[in-house]
């Protein structure tokens, strides 16, 4: 059976994919290799546990001898590679899992993809390696690249290898670049999950700044479907933009989902910015709508309500998250233990 390699399928965006595949493609089998750090979770994929297309496989996509035997072992046809280091303030307290993952780990898995002659790599990238935008214009494939933070430099580096090896060694490869993700199974670290959980406990909701901050917001299931789009049809050496159409500021945002969860505006406290921090994103995606026939489908709106249900459905799954190494993170990140506000 043909067999696709997904890396870091446990975490958010990546487990996502696995189970979006397994449903749409019932000839393809799955080997999932992720390390299982923090983020790292394989109840997020309980329920497809035991189907036999889906192989899990526990290690470091920068470990070369593992990553070789597993694509001859497996016959890998393809490989898309969300394994990363991926919020932007645990790269500001220490970038060195960053460098080492998302740049080390990415040029690990093109050497071996290219020595088991890989039909397509997939690189899941991001909408932060174009930096900033003030208060007008969106992000084109060809906005050139001015990373901001460890996080979104170690993504940019991991892009430019990409694009190195297609140009010199032909190397079959693809970059896609997304926004703001929202969905089930996000880690609560993120703004969403993050703002839903501590509503939830009637604790302090810690918005960075004056909240004027602005992002594009997309599900989940859509920036999946853009990834299969790509995998399936993208042009070798191509880049396409996925997002949302949805761009919104965080403090509309953050009242938006204290309306949804029936909790007071009194939670909101302005903390100290994050250093560095981005004004705006905001995606032309009509690339990715007129050369792959992708364009979101789910509504903001839909999709957060959708998404704070799930949150509410599923309080012990965040509640294991949120009681082990997070609580240190919590405290390194807030100046404050989870619970002490
Ligand atoms: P996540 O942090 O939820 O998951 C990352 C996964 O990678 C975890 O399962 C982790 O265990 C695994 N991993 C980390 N280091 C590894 C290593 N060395 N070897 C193998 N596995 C390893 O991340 P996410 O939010 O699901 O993001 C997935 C990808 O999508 C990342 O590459 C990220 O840069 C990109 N992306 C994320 C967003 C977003 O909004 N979350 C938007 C655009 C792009
Ligand atoms: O744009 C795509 C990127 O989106 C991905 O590449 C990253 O992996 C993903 O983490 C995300 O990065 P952001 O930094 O935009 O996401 P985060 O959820 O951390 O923050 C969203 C916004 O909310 C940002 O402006 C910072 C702000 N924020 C975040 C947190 C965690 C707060 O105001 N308070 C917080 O506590």
């Amino acid at each position: 059976m043909p067999t696709l390699m997904v890396t870091g399928g446990c975490g958010f965006i990546g487990s996502n994919f696995i189970r979006l595949i397994l449903a749409n493609q019932p000839g393809l089998a799955v080997v999932n290799l992720d390390k299982l750090t923090y983020a790292g979770n394989p109840e997020n994929l309980a329920e497809i546990a035991d189907d036999s297309r889906y192989i899990f496989c526990q290690g470091d996509i920068a470990d070369r001898s593992l990553v070789d035997s597993l694509l001859v072992e497996h016959r890998i046809e393809a490989i898309v590679n969300f394994a990363a280091e991926s919020h932007v303030d645990r790269s500001l307290l220490d970038s060195s899992p960053f460098v080492q993952t998302n740049i080390v780990g990415t040029q690990v898995l093109i050497d071996a993809a290219r020595a088991a002659s890989v039909r397509r790599f997939v690189q899941v990238s991001t909408d932060e390696v174009y930096g900033s935008l003030g208060s007008t214009g969106a992000f084109t494939e060809s906005t050139p690249l001015a990373p901001n933070s460890p996080y979104s430099a170690s993504k940019a580096a991991a892009d430019l290898l990409v694009r190195a090896a297609v140009h010199s060694h032909g190397f079959p490869g693809v970059i896609t670049r997304c926004s703001n993700n929202y969905g089930r199974f996000q880690f609560p670290e993120k703004l969403i999950p993050l703002f839903i959980s501590n509503a939830l406990d009637h604790q302090p909701l810690p918005v960075y700044g004056t909240g004027e901050n602005v992002r594009d917001w997309i599900h989940v299931d859509d920036h999946c479907r853009g990834i299969a789009a790509a995998l399936r049809d993208g042009d070798v050496g191509e880049v396409y933009n996925f997002g949302g159409n949805a761009e919104m500021s965080n403090i509309d945002l953050t009242r938006k989902l204290l309306g949804l969860l029936d909790r007071p505006e009194s939670l909101i406290r302005f903390v100290p910015d994050r250093p560095g921090h981005d004004q705006r994103y905001a995606i032309d995606c009509s690339k990715a709508e007129s050369e792959l026939g992708w364009s979101p489908e789910i509504g903001f709106g839909e999709g957060l309500s959708v998404t704070v249900a799930w949150y509410l459905a599923n309080t012990d799954w965040v509640e294991r998250i949120r009681s082990g190494e997070y609580r240190e993170f919590y405290k390194q990140q807030y100046g404050e233990r989870l619970g002490d506000g």
